[in-house]
């Protein structure tokens, strides 16, 4: 494409974060892709606010339906969170031939089968690096880096929240709840932070690993999810003094048995890298059989560092846009050929 016009969904920390980089690095980016991405619309709810953050020529509204329904919007990148109206905006942009970016981990893991066959029939993308683990490009790394690999297992500390709670909680010898309000605090929490202690958001981003490494369609009812909610400060505690870290981690398996995917609070023996990744950060190990283990590490929430992987999908987009959809990577669906389901 010589131009990418982005309708901009959502205007919270990831959105600023997403303009504010693609304002900031634009020649390099145009560089980079041969393209002009430039953000047309923004869709906000409080447009009062947004205004004054954006350059003029940008058009700032609050009806999602103005993104969808302007033919020159090519791109939607929809960082608003939540299962509605993300979900119907999502769905009629694919129907309106535009391809999507998200950081929704929640609406794909939940509604992935339905928009990503939607998306394949309509021949777009929907990319998704920023929503798991934010900045860390674990996407492209299954799908692009270790593409050669049969993958074995995939685990990783990949909610913020969780592991700056059990950082804290250890180092302080604070209360669950008093740490918890600090995490909401610093922003990155969910809007319900149940998401977070429950598992639940850690759950999406694994489940979603799990759907690329192993071409397993997206199943939440198949996920085994244990929080951190039940944890107390003596836990933690008793860990270290064995010589062990608490830390909540997604797990995803292949096994004789089908493919599993868990999310729990794992001992991991302190002299481990996992065991010392600290505060918010995140890291993913994933283990092949040919690149055998590796780590990826960096910021796994915040505006700039979740902008960094959305800009990124939106460069391959630009990219590949004239690519066959059939040679783009592909997620499995219901209605695929990976329909045959190991766990069902
Ligand atoms: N609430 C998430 C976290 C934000 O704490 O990791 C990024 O998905």
């Amino acid at each position: 494409a010589t131009s990418i016009k982005v309708g901009l969904a959502g205007f919270g920390n990831v959105g600023k974060g997403t303009y504010d980089v693609l304002q900031r690095n634009k020649d390099l980016i145009v560089k980079r892709s041969g393209t002009d991405i430039s953000v047309k619309r923004v869709v906000a709810r409080n447009t009062a606010r947004v205004v004054p953050l954006v350059a003029e020529d940008v058009i700032v509204s609050s009806d999602w339906k103005d993104i969808v329904n302007d033919p020159d919007i090519n791109v939607v990148v929809e960082v608003m969170g939540g299962i509605e109206p993300a979900r119907s905006l999502i769905l009629e942009a694919i129907s309106k031939g535009k391809h999507v970016v998200t950081a929704n981990k929640a609406l794909l893991a939940e509604y992935g089968n339905e928009i990503f066959a939607a998306a394949e029939k309509a021949g777009v993308n929907v990319a998704f690096e920023a929503a798991v683990a934010g900045s860390i490009p674990i996407v492209k790394g299954l799908r692009e880096g270790l593409a050669a690999n049969d993958v074995k297992w995939i685990a990783g500390i990949i909610n913020g929240t969780c592991n700056f709670i059990l950082s804290t909680m250890r180092d302080t010898g604070r209360s669950f709840a008093d740490v918890l309000a600090e995490a909401q605090q610093l922003g990155y929490a969910e809007a319900d932070p149940t998401f977070d202690i429950e598992g639940i958001d850690t759950a999406h981003k694994i489940m979603l690993l799990a759907a690329i490494a192993f071409g397993v369609p997206v199943n939440m009812q198949k996920v085994h999810i244990e929080g951190i909610s039940k944890l107390e400060a003596k836990d933690i505690k008793y860990a270290e003094e064995l010589g062990f870290r608490i830390k909540l981690l997604g797990i995803t398996k292949n096994t004789n048995y089908g493919v599993e995917v868990r999310v729990h609070p794992a001992l991991v023996p302190n002299r481990r890298l996992l065991a010392n990744v600290e505060g918010a950060m995140n890291a993913v190990v994933v283990k092949g059989d040919a690149a055998e283990s590796s780590l990826y590490y960096g910021k796994g929430a915040g505006g700039e560092p979740t902008g960094s992987a959305v800009i990124a999908d939106l460069i391959d987009i630009a990219r590949t846009a004239s690519v066959d959809v059939s040679e783009r990577p592909k997620m499995p669906t219901v209605d695929s050929k990976h329909n045959a389901n190991p766990w069902a």
